[in-house]
């Protein structure tokens, strides 16, 4: 290992979260370490939870079978597994070299980073994203990124973690998720990794913001959907056609 590697990796076991290139490089190089068991301890720490959440985001983008669908920050695959599996055509994108290299669905895939896809205007006809929004530098980049690649009429579906709004629930997520989780990934992959990722919750603007930012971006119609009483949450939205939608305030959701 060479000693700009040792740097990184021990860039997320610290108690600031990183902004900007420093944020990306470590996500990038987080990714890489902990990828060849990142499925098996996403299944344990969700108990399976996120197997129907990926489903579910699939269903909501309900796009016909034959539809060219981008998995932006895809991973090692799940939503493609599930997108090829509703007749749809996935495309895998993500910066990780390691995550691409575990990719279990064999759809085409390609190693780039999502705020700057390389994808010609309205290229596709839907993007699907999981659990990245929140390693992002860039939300506002990353939505019109997707207002560029959908046609018009085209849909995204954009799943990450959530902050659930009963209290209750908050408690034990928080309380599962900053004392057990970490745990898990100790035991099984890497304490620290697991120790940053459910901190990493707060890079995640309010969820009016979020949909703000996916209307205002050319998705006018976008709503919010709580999964697992909100432990996750989810976006849809369908493509206009046009430019961004400059008069867009709408901060309800659904
Ligand atoms: C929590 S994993 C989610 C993987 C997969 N989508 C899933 O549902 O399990 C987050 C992924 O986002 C990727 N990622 C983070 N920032 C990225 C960026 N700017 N461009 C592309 N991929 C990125 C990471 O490499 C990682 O594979």
């Amino acid at each position: 290992m060479n000693p700009r590697d040792t740097r990184q990796q021990r860039s997320w076991d610290s108690d600031t979260l990183p902004e900007g290139r420093e944020k990306s490089a470590m996500v990038r190089s987080m990714f890489d370490a902990i990828a060849p068991r990142y499925d098996m301890v996403n299944r344990i720490m969700t108990f399976r939870l996120d197997v129907q959440w990926r489903r579910r985001a699939v269903r909501d983008l309900a796009l016909p079978p034959g539809s060219v669908v981008l998995d932006l920050a895809s991973g090692t695959g799940d939503l493609c597994i599930d997108l090829a599996r509703a007749g749809l055509e996935p495309v895998s994108l993500d910066l990780s070299h390691g995550m691409l290299a575990n990719d279990r669905s064999g759809a085409p895939r390609a190693q780039a980073d999502i705020l700057r896809l390389p994808v010609p205007d309205g290229a596709v006809d839907g993007i699907v994203c999981g659990f990245a929004l929140r390693n992002l530098v860039d939300l506002p980049v990353f939505f019109a990124e997707c207002a560029r690649v959908v046609r018009p009429g085209g849909r995204v579906a954009l799943l990450d973690v959530g902050v659930p709004h009963n209290r209750v629930i908050r408690w034990g997520n928080s309380v599962y998720f900053g004392r057990i989780v970490p745990r898990i990934g100790a035991l099984l992959s890497d304490a620290a990794a697991y120790r940053y990722l459910p901190r990493s919750v707060a890079y995640l603007p309010a969820r009016e913001v979020l949909v703000a930012m996916l209307r205002t971006a050319g998705f006018p119609d976008a709503v919010h959907h709580q999964l697992s009483g909100g432990l996750t949450q989810l976006m849809t939205g369908t493509r206009a056609s046009g430019g961004p939608d400059r008069d867009t305030t709408g901060a309800d959701s659904r």
